[in-house]
This record gives structure tokens, C-alpha cells and sequence, in this order.
């Protein structure tokens, strides 16, 4: 099994294996039978690949620094059982609407462990907060910080709060997922949060406990992270820092994104040279936690030879929007022949009106054939999250696996969904 396991591609979730049949199995569940069972397109999840991240990030961090927290960023994967397995594992959580923080509750995690972020957040927003009882909102602008203290006074109760910094560091990653860079719609310019700071010694119902920052998604060098830890010790001490999320993951065989460990003991490392052993640090991934947990499966519809080879499947942008937002690239196999090297470079089409709706480009599959079972890896973040409605797809079921048992945690939309809200 081992020596299977190597030879498949790394981005699928930890425990993938090839069973006896030459099926791939994801938490012990063949995906050719579940597709059967189940229909696609599906993101499957190998439920114990989330858990493992999540212990990983805890013992990285626990293991170099005292006082410190884990959030998982619920947009990367807003689904009541993937919040319920983090809640287990003992994550916090960072939400970024009224929405997610509604999902967030539901499913059982702490308010008082609940970042609450957002550019433009309404008064409706943070007045359900503060109500929840969140525990840290992570200031981003001078409108919203006037409008949260007018509220606070008002529910008369004091609220802790962060101070979202931009530290003019820019990773290497795509520009829409780039948050750091000094022009951005996201927290206070280094000069700007120093004003903020001044703002908040005066305010009334608002305790400045810290600084937060995030410089962006899906990261491989870790230089970035430390430079921004450095900016902020700039603005002076607080006893709180939120250092964001943003490592990245492997999508296909050419990336190696630094190791869970080596990302957190480099952001530890800085956070001790730069602010200090004794502060209370927060990381708050999403990608790294969840992305490799998850594969989707698609059925073959259609193989087309012009002057490429088309491989048309079920589903596409409507339950994978990352490919067509920023050029994500992904790679594919078939569920029945994993190991069977592809000969032939196909372009993994989306069944939607759009030329820009492909899933994965030149990507080698061995003769694939209509009712194909296509495995693509590395869905579970930002999948299910940007997944949409267009052409009247039906979002797929989440699926969680673990030791050869399969239970679907969202059910498949059916038309009817499509029309539930429609009052004409
Ligand atoms: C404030 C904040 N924290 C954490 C994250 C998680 O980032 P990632 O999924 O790259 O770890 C995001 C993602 O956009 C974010 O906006």
C-alpha cells in the first residue's frame, strides 16, 4: 500500500489509497461506488485528514508558545460538519459576515473564540455580534469604529477589539487574493492604525486589546509573513496579536508549500523577536486546514477531439469558481485506473456556457471515456464556499469519510431549491 500511496499525486487528502479492485478510496470509501450510490458531481471528504491538520497546527504552535489560539477561517469551508469536527479538535473561528457567524454559533463554537472580520461591515452586522457575544472584532476602517462604539454604548456593554493593519507586504500570489499590499481595500495603513490607536484610547465601549493582520491566501514563501510581523511591532505593544492565515496548499505535483510545522514556527519565531515571548498569538488558517481534505467527483459526458481533447464532465465553475477567478490550477485522475499513466494531455471542461469554464488544463488522463468517474484533489477549500447557481446547477452534496463509511453532511440541491426563495 505504501509504495500505491506514493505514487499518487500528494495533493489528495492524507490516507488516499488504491483498494483491491484499483479503485481510489478516500477515508476508506471507494469513489467509484459512492459516485454510483450518491451521483456527481460530489466533494468528498476524508474527515480524518481534517482532523490531523487541525492537531497539527495545535501541537506546531502549543509545542513553541504558551498563550495561543487556533481559528479556522469558516469561508474557506462554511459547512456545519466541518465547523462541528474543528469545534471537536478545539479551534476557534473567524467569520466574516453575520452569515458565518450564524453558521459558527449553530454548529458550536465559543463566541467568545470568534473573530469577526470584514471590510464593510453593517450596522446590522455588528450589532448581531456584540448580541452573540463575540470576543474580538477585528476593526478595519475609522466609519466602522465609530459606528461600533455608538453600538456598544447603546447594548451598553464594552467590546474587545483588533485593529486590522495593512503592513505594505505583498506575497507571491495572485493579485485577488493579496491583501497586505499598501493598496487595498483592508484595514489601516501603518500611519492610519496609529490614528486608530490614538482614536481608541479615548472611545468609549471599546477595549483595544491588539493588532491583526493577513497579507493574503495561499503563500509559499514564509519571508512575507515575517516582515509583517515586523511592521507591526512598529505601532507598539499590545497584549493580543491575530497573525492571519494564508499558507498555502499543494493543488497539483509541482507545489511544495511549506510544512504546517515550518510555517508556524516561523510565524513564532518572528512573533518572539519582534513583539515578544510573552503575547497571546492567534493564527487563523483556512486553506491549509482544510483544502487537501477534499476531492470532488465528476461523471465523463462527453470526450471531444478538435485540436485539443475535451473532457466534459457535470459539473465545473458552479462548484469550482477558482480555476476561472484566478487561473487555480488542479490536476485530475480516474477514480478506476488512478495509476494508470495518461497518455493523453485533455482539458477537464465544465458543463457551463462559457468558454473560461474549465476545470484543469493539460492534464494527462489515460482514454477517458464517457461514465468515467473524474477525481479532482484539493477541492475543500474556497469550493463549496464560491460554489453558485449558474446555468441551474444543483450544488453538490458534501460527503464525509472515515474508515469506510460514507454520511452526506449537505444534501444535493434539487430543482425546487431553485425556485424556494422566488416570490413571483
Ligand atoms: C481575515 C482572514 N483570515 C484568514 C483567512 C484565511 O486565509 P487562508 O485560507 O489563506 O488561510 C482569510 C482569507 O481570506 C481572511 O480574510
Amino acid at each position: 500500500m505504501e509504495t500505491v500511496a506514493a505514487a499518487l499525486p500528494h495533493a489528495l487528502p492524507l490516507g488516499t489509497a488504491v483498494n483491491q479492485r484499483g479503485n481510489l478510496e478516500v477515508g476508506g470509501c471507494d469513489l467509484v461506488e459512492l459516485a454510483r450510490e450518491l451521483g456527481t458531481p460530489a466533494y468528498v471528504v476524508a474527515e480524518d485528514d481534517l482532523r490531523t491538520r487541525a492537531r497539527s497546527f495545535h501541537e506546531a504552535i502549543r509545542s513553541r508558545h504558551r498563550d495561543c489560539d487556533v481559528l479556522f477561517a469558516t469561508k474557506a469551508f462554511p459547512c456545519t460538519a466541518v465547523c462541528r469536527t474543528f469545534v471537536q479538535e478545539g479551534l476557534g473561528c473567524e467569520v466574516g459576515s453575520a452569515g458565518e457567524l450564524h453558521m459558527a454559533t449553530r454548529a458550536g463554537f465559543d463566541p467568545a473564540r470568534i473573530h469577526f472580520h470584514g471590510n464593510a461591515k453593517t450596522e446590522e452586522e455588528l450589532g448581531a455580534a456584540m448580541r452573540a457575544g463575540v470576543g474580538h472584532v477585528v476593526l478595519d476602517s475609522l466609519n466602522e469604529l465609530e459606528r461600533l462604539e455608538r453600538l456598544a454604548v447603546q447594548l451598553g456593554l464594552t467590546q474587545k477589539v483588533l485593529i486590522r493593519v495593512t503592513p505594505g507586504v505583498a506575497g507571491d500570489t495572485h493579485h485577488a487574493i493579496s491583501t497586505g499590499q499598501s493598496d487595498s481595500k483592508f484595514g489601516f495603513l501603518p500611519d492610519d492604525a496609529r490614528g486608530a490607536i490614538d482614536r481608541l484610547r479615548g472611545a468609549r465601549a471599546l477595549e483595544l486589546v491588539g493588532l491583526h493582520c493577513h497579507i493574503g491566501s495561499q503563500l509559499f514563501e514564509l519571508e512575507p509573513f515575517r516582515a509583517a510581523v515586523r511592521t507591526l511591532a512598529t505601532l507598539g505593544e499590545f497584549p493580543v496579536y491575530n497573525l492571519g492565515g494564508g499558507l498555502a496548499a499543494a493543488y497539483t505535483a509541482g507545489q511544495h508549500p511549506p510544512r504546517i510545522e515550518e510555517y508556524v514556527a516561523a510565524i513564532v519565531d518572528a512573533a518572539h523577536e519582534f513583539l515578544g515571548g510573552d503575547k497571546r498569538l492567534l493564527l487563523e488558517p483556512g486553506r491549509a486546514l482544510v483544502a487537501n481534505s477534499t476531492v470532488t467527483v465528476y461523471t465523463v459526458q462527453t470526450v471531444k477531439r478538435n485540436v485539443s481533447t475535451w473532457v466534459g464532465v457535470d459539473g465545473g465553475m458552479s462548484d469550482n469558481l477558482r480555476p476561472m477567478l484566478y487561473g487555480a490550477e488542479y490536476e485530475a485522475l480516474i477514480a478506476d485506473r488512478p495509476l494508470t499513466r495518461g497518455t493523453e494531455r485533455c482539458h477537464l471542461a465544465g458543463k457551463h456556457c462559457e468558454s473560461g469554464d474549465v476545470l484543469a488544463r493539460d492534464v494527462a488522463l489515460p482514454d477517458p471515456k464517457p461514465g468515467d468517474v473524474v477525481v479532482v484533489p484539493a477541492t475543500g477549500a474556497y469550493g463549496h464556499s464560491l460554489a453558485n447557481n449558474y446555468n441551474g446547477a444543483l450544488r453538490p452534496p458534501i460527503v464525509f469519510c472515515r474508515e469506510g463509511a460514507a454520511r452526506v453532511v449537505v444534501r444535493r440541491e434539487n430543482p425546487e431549491d431553485l425556485v424556494i426563495r422566488d416570490a413571483g
